[in-house]
C-alpha cells in the first residue's frame, strides 16, 4: 500500500516530528506528512480568528486550498482561570512579540503576582481538512496551575510554569515523549487521528 500525502500547516519542524511520531504509531507507513517547509511559495496564514477552532480551521482550510491536498492544522495556547481565559489566542504574542517565551512567561507571573488561584489549562485544537470539503475538527486540554516562577529546560513556550493536576513536575521537567502522553496537542492529535485515516482511506 502506498502512503497518502498530508500537509501539516506549520513550519516548525518540532511540530512535524510531535505529528509524524502520533500518526505513525497509530496507522505505521499509512500517511506521508510533510511540512509547509515543501510549499516555499505559500504566505503565512493570520491567525485572526476568536477561538482557537475558528484558527485551526483557518489555518488547515487555507492550506488545502493553495496545495489541492488533505490538510491539517492546530492552534494551542495557555488559558488563565484569574485572567478570565487570557492570554488564549494571543499565546504566541502575549508580551507584544510574536513567539518571545521569555517575555511572554514574564508578564504573565506579573499579572498573576497578587493571585492566589493559580488554574489554567492549555488547549489544543487541531482541525483537518479534505480537498471534496469534508472537515473535522478535535480538542484536547491539559488541565494544571500556573507556577511561582520558571522550572525545567524541556519543552517551550509557557512549559517552565505550568504544572500539570497530579503532577509533581512543571511541563518543562518531563521529557517529550511524557509530555506528548498528557498535553493537550497529544489528546487532540490522538483523537483526531483514527477520523483522518477513515476519510483519507488509509486503514485499508
Ligand atoms: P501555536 O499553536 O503554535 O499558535 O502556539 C501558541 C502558543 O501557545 C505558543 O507559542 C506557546 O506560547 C503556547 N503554547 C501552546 N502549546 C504549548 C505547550 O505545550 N507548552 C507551552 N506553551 C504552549
Amino acid at each position: 500500500m502506498s502512503s497518502i500525502k498530508l500537509v501539516l500547516a506549520t513550519r516548525n519542524p518540532g511540530k512535524i516530528v510531535e505529528f509524524r511520531r502520533i500518526l505513525e504509531e497509530l496507522h505505521p507507513g499509512a500517511i506521508d506528512l510533510v511540512g509547509l517547509e515543501h510549499f516555499p511559495e505559500l504566505h503565512d496564514v493570520e491567525e485572526t480568528g476568536a477561538t482557537f477552532f475558528e484558527n485551526a480551521l483557518l489555518k488547515a482550510r487555507a492550506v488545502c486550498l493553495e496545495t489541492g491536498l488533505p490538510s491539517i492544522a492546530d492552534d494551542s495556547g495557555l488559558c488563565i482561570d484569574a485572567l478570565e481565559g487570557a492570554p488564549g489566542v494571543l499565546s504566541a504574542r502575549w508580551s507584544g512579540v510574536h513567539g518571545n517565551d521569555a517575555a511572554n512567561i514574564e508578564k504573565v507571573l506579573g499579572q498573576l503576582a497578587a493571585v492566589q488561584d493559580r488554574g489554567a489549562h492549555f488547549t489544543c485544537v487541531t482541525a483537518f481538512v479534505m480537498p471534496d470539503g469534508r472537515e473535522s475538527t478535535a480538542e484536547g486540554i491539559l488541565a494544571g496551575e500556573v507556577l511561582r516562577k520558571p522550572i525545567g529546560t524541556h519543552g517551550f513556550g509557557y512549559d517552565p510554569i505550568f504544572r500539570p493536576t497530579g503532577s509533581e513536575l512543571s511541563l518543562a521537567e518531563l521529557d517529550a515523549q511524557k509530555k506528548d502522553l498528557i498535553s493537550h496537542r497529544g489528546q487532540s492529535l490522538r483523537a483526531i487521528a483514527p477520523r483522518v485515516a477513515v476519510m483519507l482511506g488509509a486503514l485499508g
